[in-house]
């Protein structure tokens, strides 16, 4: 016994001093040998070389494979040649049944376990029908997983602390096949994942992660390039950042060219490569007030899992110390306040540090939102750089990547996750073309375009403070909306769904008013449970909804799908809707103006729905209860329930039933049950009547003849004599000639045929001329001058003759207030006027 370990001894104390030698040379170099190192292709005879690295021959010692039948399957080299690592994705192994690789482990701790797939056909073998469970002895990594894009490879990253002599890697098959192309087994430094973090809600110690399974789900290099596998310390691959970035006009990249310093007890050459310490995304214009605003990345995540952040920070801008402060956040929640990296790097500049934050399941929603914002400290720059940021998905009760195998569910988070993760990139445009632009490419990624939520006769989806959501560059709480409510914060927001608190009831269900824990006030429409749309439709709404942002729009801010349930959440709109400020309730009456700016943001919200991206949307139930306001009037296009794509669609627009309100219906529509922009564009012209007249639009108490706007309206204006059904509060304001362009857009809109009619964008245009004209000249606005030239029309007519009507109030008004000329108004300066709004 005492023979060997003397002999032992000296050769020990020799492999110590090798040992730091090698040590202190892996600090410069950050060169890391792992203990473990198994790379292995899959369903390869031979071994592969990817970039530096080389994977071993499918069944190479020491790895052990036990499967019931050796399928080694390959395709062609063509077809994978366009993905990173594309020889791995060459060959695969195919399982018929239960099988496993078994990888001796040397050393204990943690290790990465890197799966490959890509599903191609192979004999008789359809790879991308394969459904199956992926496990190792302690953790389920995939439950019954199936491959969502096949025509893509995909990468599954898991760091996992092994605590067994082997690690054994089971596949299951659900449906007869399971396949895999490439694994990969490494050791990883033991302090990568320390054991704990800070926790964002409540702000507390979290600890554990020693032991808890981990699966990369981002890994992205702020502001520099992609980095790939060889180019990193850990053969991690590290994605660039701008898909995820909300608002890039806010944002910098900066890239350092020198060496960046590492500390004691600070982030290494391990825990993220130079070239992420190296570059960063800065807050642009950062001695500006732009700088005010938060860089904002979001992310799609599985709602209902915690997730552990890291933040990779290295101050590459700063030309002093203690210059720079700024705040991060995550999912809304303070994550570190006034941060000065200068202390946290021993006082030197370009100092890697990273911070690990937790972010609990109670508060992930399934969009993440990651931002860094300036500081509120008086005497500082606002300012703000993040260098790198992964984000790792904590398994539930440390076993499990994946909820369960309720199916349906998990699927609409996935697909939603898709869906909201394009939205994303829309909401916080500040330049509008570069929106539609955007919108447009968006539009094109996601087909689906049917929208079939029939919500007949919802009347008053009123409501809310104008929360901050929408196109306002700081979109509120950083992509909230698309947020994933959970059931009981709804109940307690509308009192347990109080009756009294309905605002609005419909085909789909009932409308309440709620309140959120900040206070913040929302609409909550709940889909009644005998209402025949199902989770598909209520998938389909939520897409088409949150695809959808505009200032006159009504914003969707979240959606509840427990139990069941099919709730979607809106922004309060706290003046109700325009019906209601014309007649039928004690509103106060709105003025001409007020009406025409009201008029003028429905349009804009409807020309939006109708070019903002690639395929036109068609609101189908244009209405003035569909016309929401603000506390300031702004006016919102509310309830797409019924919205459909346009008519490039083949079948669907061909509507099997006719749909919308009655007296708003474009009888062309009902002559051909045919669906085109131009049917909200009728719809809109009997909105403009409504506006004018404040009376509804069918009112069956009254005379036959005038039962039906649309008709009594039409045959006034063909009349020329339009003012004599003007809501009698308003009647004596209206300028002539303001009235009378109104009347000719509304005659323009209300054309038998679609083809005669203007576009939305044209009607816009000619409602800010109406506005104009109405605006004009000020000091002429003499109620009684006015009213008299109002009355002159009745005396002519048709239409043409206000033309000269005009030109003779004109005249009037010329002879008496010489400085107010009226024909100034004429075009030249209205158009100049218009032209420039247009050009904005
Ligand atoms: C792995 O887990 C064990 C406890 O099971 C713990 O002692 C060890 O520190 C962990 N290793 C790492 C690298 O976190
Ligand atoms: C990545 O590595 C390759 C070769 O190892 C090198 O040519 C390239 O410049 C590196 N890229 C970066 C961004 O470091
Ligand atoms: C901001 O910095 C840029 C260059 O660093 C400089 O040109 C600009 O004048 C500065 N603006 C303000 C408002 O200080
Ligand atoms: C940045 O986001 C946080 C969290 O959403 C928010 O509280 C803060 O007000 C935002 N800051 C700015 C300047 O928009």
């Amino acid at each position: 016994m005492m023979a060997p370990s003397g002999k032992k001894r000296p050769q020990a104390a020799t492999t110590f001093i090798l040992l730091c030698i090698l040590s202190s040379f892996c600090i410069c170099k950050a060169q890391f040998k792992p203990a473990d190192s198994y790379l292995v292709d899959c369903g390869s005879s031979k071994s592969t070389t990817v970039g530096q690295r080389t994977f071993t021959s499918d069944g190479a010692s020491p790895v052990k494979v036990s499967t019931s039948q050796e399928i080694l399957a390959g395709t062609s080299a063509n077809g994978v040649a366009s993905f990173d690592n594309s020889a791995l994705y060459q060959t695969a192994r195919i399982f018929t049944s239960p099988s496993s690789y078994t990888f001796p482990i040397q050393k204990q701790g943690r290790h990465f376990v890197r799966l490959y797939f890509f599903p191609f056909t192979y004999q008789s073998y359809d790879l991308s029908l394969a459904k199956f469970t992926v496990s190792t002895q302690d953790v389920l990594l995939l439950s019954d997983f199936q491959q969502p894009d096949k025509t893509a490879p995909l990468f599954k990253e898991y760091s996992l602390n092994i605590t067994r002599d082997t690690l054994v890697i089971s596949f299951k098959p659900s449906n007869g096949i399971a396949f895999i192309n490439a694994i990969e087994v490494v050791s990883v430094p033991d302090d990568l994942i320390i054991d704990t973090a800070q926790m964002v809600n409540p702000v507390q110690q979290y600890s554990g992660l020693s032991t808890q399974p981990l699966e990369t789900v981002y890994r992205v290099n702020m502001g520099g390039p992609k980095v790939t596998p060889d180019n990193d310390t850990l053969s991690r691959a590290w994605v660039t950042d701008q898909k995820y970035l909300l608002n890039p006009t806010v944002t910098k990249q900066v890239v350092y060219g020198k060496d960046v310093n590492y500390k004691k007890g600070g982030a290494t050459q391990l825990t993220a490569p130079d070239i992420v310490y190296g570059t960063a995304a800065e807050l642009a214009a950062s001695n500006t007030s732009n700088a005010l605003f938060n860089m904002t990345w979001q992310f799609d995540v599985d709602a209902g899992f915690s997730y552990l952040i890291r933040f990779h920070f290295c101050d590459i801008v700063s030309k002093a110390l203690n210059q720079l402060y700024f705040n991060a956040y995550v999912g809304g929640f303070s994550a570190q306040n006034n941060l000065d990296l200068s202390v946290m790097s021993d006082n030197q500049l370009a100092t890697a540090i990273y911070i690990d934050v937790v972010l609990s399941s109670n508060d992930a929603s399934s969009k993440l939102g990651i931002s860094i914002g300036p500081s509120t400290l008086n005497n500082v720059l606002p300012d703000g750089i993040l260098n790198g940021l992964e984000v790792m998905k904590i398994s539930t009760g440390g076993s499990a990547f994946t909820v369960g195998s309720g199916g349906g569910n998990k699927n609409l988070v996935v697909i939603l996750g898709a869906v909201l993760g394009g939205v994303g990139l829309l909401i916080i445009v500040v330049v509008l073309v570069l929106l539609c632009r955007k919108k447009k490419t968006l539009e094109k990624q996601h087909s689906k375009t049917w929208m079939p939520f029939s919500i007949n006769g919802l009347t008053s989806l009123s409501t809310g403070s104008r929360t901050s959501y929408g196109t306002t560059l700081t979109s509120g709480l950083n992509g909230s909306y698309g947020y994933r409510f959970a059931f009981s914060v709804l109940q307690e927001a509308t009192n347990n769904f109080d009756e009294n608190w309905v605002i609005g009831v419909g085909g789909f269900g009932k409308v309440y008013k709620g309140v959120l824990r900040d206070e913040t006030k929302v609409a909550v429409k709940r889909g009644n449970p005998k209402s025949q749309q199902g989770l598909n439709e209520f998938r389909t709404e939520i897409e088409l909804l949150s695809r959808l942002r505009h200032r006159h729009l009504v914003s969707l801010i979240g959606y509840c799908d427990e139990r069941n349930e099919m709730i979607l959440v809106y922004e309060y709109m706290e003046k109700g809707t325009l019906k209601s400020h014309l007649y039928g309730s004690d509103n106060p009456s709105l003025n001409w103006k007020q009406r025409l700016e009201v008029c003028i943001g429905a349009a804009r919200g409807l020309h939006y729905l109708h070019t903002g991206s690639a395929k036109a949307i068609i609101h189908r139930d244009v209405k003035s209860a569909n016309i929401l306001l603000d506390e300031n009037l702004l006016a919102k296009v509310a309830d797409f329930g019924l919205s459909k794509t346009g008519p490039e669609l083949d079948q669907t627009h061909v509507s099997t039933a006719v749909k919308g309100s009655f007296g708003y219906l474009d009888p062309e529509y009902f002559r051909r049950q045919q669906l085109t922009e131009k049917s909200d564009v009728y719809s809109f012209g009997v909105v403009l009547l409504e506006v004018l007249c404040a009376r509804p639009v069918i009112d069956p108490t009254l005379p036959r003849e005038m039962v039906n706007l649309a008709e009594w309206g039409m045959k006034w204006q063909k009349r020329g004599e339009l003012h004599q059904i003007v809501d009698q509060r308003i009647s004596g304001t209206i300028r002539p000639d303001s009235l009378r362009k109104f009347g000719e857009t509304v005659e323009k809109c209300l054309a038998d045929y679609g083809v005669e009619r203007p576009s939305m964008g044209d009607v816009l245009w000619n409602l800010e001329y109406v506005l104009q004209l109405q605006d004009a000249d000020s000091t002429v606005s003499d109620v009684n001058s006015m009213n008299r030239i109002v009355e002159l029309p009745s005396q002519v007519q048709n239409v043409g003759a206000l033309e000269s009507i005009s030109v003779t109030m004109a005249e009037a008004g010329a002879s008496n207030e010489p400085d107010h000329d009226l024909s100034d108004v004429s075009m030249s300066r209205v158009f100049s006027q218009l032209i420039k709004a247009e050009g904005r």
